[in-house]
């Protein structure tokens, strides 16, 4: 068995992050998300793996290489445009060969692995096996029904008027059979193939395609608010460490893992926090659900239930909460009251001011 993960796409609703970076290396806890896929797949006993990438590719490669370091061998397969999921499994086509895989977006998050699940299909081994869970917002995912038996009867993308509460994770595991689906199929109203209409085609055709549903936690990472919240439940398990140096004037609440050569003075950390390697804390309150990437500084600030991306500087600025913070970025107060906002902002950046 292989898989398939996917790395391409724009990120439009992480803009402006996306504009320099993939949306699958996001840092939660300071680990691309990415990273947590390849590790439960390695986990599942699956050493083959392509990753689809795009505009994107050399940074993926850059952080993947070839894959060793997660106990996988990776392949790195070119999707010249963003046509949608389906177009991934029709460009991956040569690599797959007449092998089952798992196809996995690399922007989803699974807390309890895919382990279970591969198990399940390998054992069946139906046409295709999808995983489904309940959503409070059906219509922003591809929506399943299914019958008393797990039997899917009909799936629908992102449909305005949802039949079930019950969204497709972005996991999928699939027979060759797919191969004929995806070649099947004509774009959609968003102008992608998808592998929703795919695999509706292969209910179509009388194939055998089943459902398991997932209680425990999932999310696609495709927002601020649901990075911040993968982010806080990752760091919510993730165990205590202290490599840094942490001063007697310092406090540490809680679970806080803390990087090599990390310097915290006269602060106090509430924990679950990560603090990278390199950052230096200095007068602040960090904390709790706050992830400081590598060689950071936050200085007489304020900070929680945020996300920071390396070599960033935040000084003098209290109440910063539910914050994402890209990479080299400074967030400083201004030297008096201003009458005047001063702001030096990317494309799409969003910020909010009180007035
Ligand atoms: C894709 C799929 C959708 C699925 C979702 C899960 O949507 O098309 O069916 O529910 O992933 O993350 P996209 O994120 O491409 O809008």
């Amino acid at each position: 068995m292989k898989a398939l993960v996917l790395s391409g796409g724009a990120g439009t609703r992480l803009r402006p992050l996306t504009h320099t970076s993939a949306k699958q290396l996001v840092p939660v806890a300071n680990k691309p998300v990415l990273f947590y896929g390849l590790e439960s797949i390695a986990a599942a006993g699956i050493t083959e793996v392509g990753i689809i990438t795009g505009d994107t590719d050399q940074e993926v490669r850059a952080a993947v290489g070839d894959g060793s370091a997660f106990g996988i061998t990776v392949t790195y397969l070119r999707q010249e445009q963003p046509l949608g999921l389906a177009h991934a499994v029709l460009t991956a086509r040569e690599w797959l060969g007449e092998d089952d895989f798992v196809m996995f977006l690399g922007d989803n998050f699974l807390i309890d692995g895919i382990e279970p699940v591969v198990a399940e299909f390998t054992g069946a081994r139906p046409d295709a096996q999808i995983l489904l869970t309940k959503v409070t917002d059906p219509s922003a995912f591809g929506v399943g029904e299914v019958d008393g038996d797990g039997k899917v009867v009909r799936l629908e993308e992102k449909p305005r008027v949802p039949r079930s509460d019950l969204a497709l994770v972005g996991i999928y595991l699939f027979t060759p059979a797919i191969h004929e689906a995806v070649s099947s199929i004509t774009p959609s109203r968003r102008g992608e193939l998808e592998i929703t209409d795919a695999i509706q085609w292969l209910i179509e055709q009388g194939r055998d395609v089943r459902s398991t549903l997932i209680d425990g936690y999932w999310k696609d990472t495709g927002t601020v608010d649901d990075l911040l919240e993968v982010n806080r439940i990752v760091l919510e398990r993730l165990p205590a460490r202290h490599e840094g140096t942490v001063d007697e004037n310092s406090e540490i609440l809680g679970r806080v893992s803390v990087g090599p050569n990390a310097e915290i003075r006269n602060s106090r950390i509430i924990g679950p926090v990560v603090i990278g390697s390199g950052a230096r804390i200095n007068g602040s309150t960090v904390g709790p659900f706050t992830s400081v990437a590598e060689d950071c500084q936050i200085i007489d600030s304020e900070i929680e239930y945020s996300i920071v991306l390396r070599d960033s500087r935040i000084e003098g600025v209290h109440g910063v909460e539910a914050s994402l913070i890209g990479r080299n970025t400074q967030v400083t107060s201004a030297p008096w009251t201003p009458r005047a906002h001063r702001l030096v902002l990317g494309d799409h950046s969003t910020a909010r001011i009180s007035a």
